[in-house]
């Protein structure tokens, strides 16, 4: 389990274009050395410009063929829902790049969640050939944070999926709109070969301080939960979202 590595940039835009060259430069690495790459998008708000250059400014800069595509969580919502995550990333990323359909993992957000999220990590085996109790190493979980210290979509206080050590994906039900959703568990993203946090803002301070020099309490803090057993954690952050960590990251 390495030390988190910690970026701080001097605003949200130049946050989300090293996002995006950080994502580019991953795919490159993957394809070359096991022919691709596969990515775990998140949800929110904050990703929306990083898919946006990807497919822009920086389209060009990967083998959009070689890459899978796959999503931390999803709301228990259709397809072409405003909130639904795949809606945002459809939108900003997947339309723009000629993909196979088999290349995008959605998560099925118009089903029962305890369906949406079996049926997930049937997915997850199948693509990742795994046997029992194998988890998925995925190339980089993205994630953001939530200003009350969650992340995919672990909440405060949900033990059962805080703590969840057997499954891949779970339904929970959150305080949030809609309270409806499916995660991964903290698992999947721990066997990761990366998994990066981006925020910016100055109201993601407390949640950043408190998740990264805060008392160890995932229940409280759950994206603490979140620590490659082998694989880099990165965070990626403006100074309004670093401005109350004392060691302030490497710029
Ligand atoms: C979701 C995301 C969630 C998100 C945080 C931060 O489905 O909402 O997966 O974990 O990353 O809530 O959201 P913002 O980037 O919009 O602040």
């Amino acid at each position: 389990m390495s030390e988190p590595k910690i970026t701080v940039l001097d605003d949200a835009q130049s946050v989300y274009v090293h996002a995006a060259e950080e994502i580019a430069h991953f795919a490159g690495e993957d394809i070359c050395t096991h022919a691709e790459f596969t990515i775990a998008l998140s949800g929110g708000s904050t990703p929306a410009a990083v898919y946006e250059l990807l497919a822009t400014r920086f389209k060009l800069s990967v083998d959009w063929k070689e890459v899978q595509f796959f999503w931390g969580d999803e709301r228990c919502v259709p397809p072409d829902h405003e909130l639904s995550n795949y809606a945002m990333a459809n939108r900003t990323l997947l339309s723009h790049l000629a993909l196979r359909p088999e290349q995008v993992h959605r998560m099925r957000g118009e089903l029962a969640p305890e369906d949406a999220a079996r049926a997930y990590e049937e997915e997850l085996k199948g693509v990742f050939s795994l046997g029992d109790g194998e988890f998925p190493r995925f190339g980089l979980v993205l994630l953001g944070l939530g200003g009350n210290r969650h992340t995919l979509s672990l909440f405060p206080g949900d033990k059962a999926a805080i703590e969840e050590c057997e499954r891949m994906v779970v339904p929970v039900d959150v305080d949030a709109t809609p309270r409806k959703r499916i995660s991964f568990t903290p698992s999947v993203a721990n066997h990761a070969q990366r998994a990066m946090f981006i925020a910016t803002g100055k109201e993601k301070a407390e949640a950043v301080r408190d998740v990264i020099e805060g008392p160890r309490d995932p229940m409280k803090f759950p994206a603490q939960i979140i620590q490659p057993s082998d694989g880099e954690l990165i965070w990626l952050l403006d100074k309004d979202a670093a401005s109350l960590l004392s060691g302030r990251g490497s710029t």
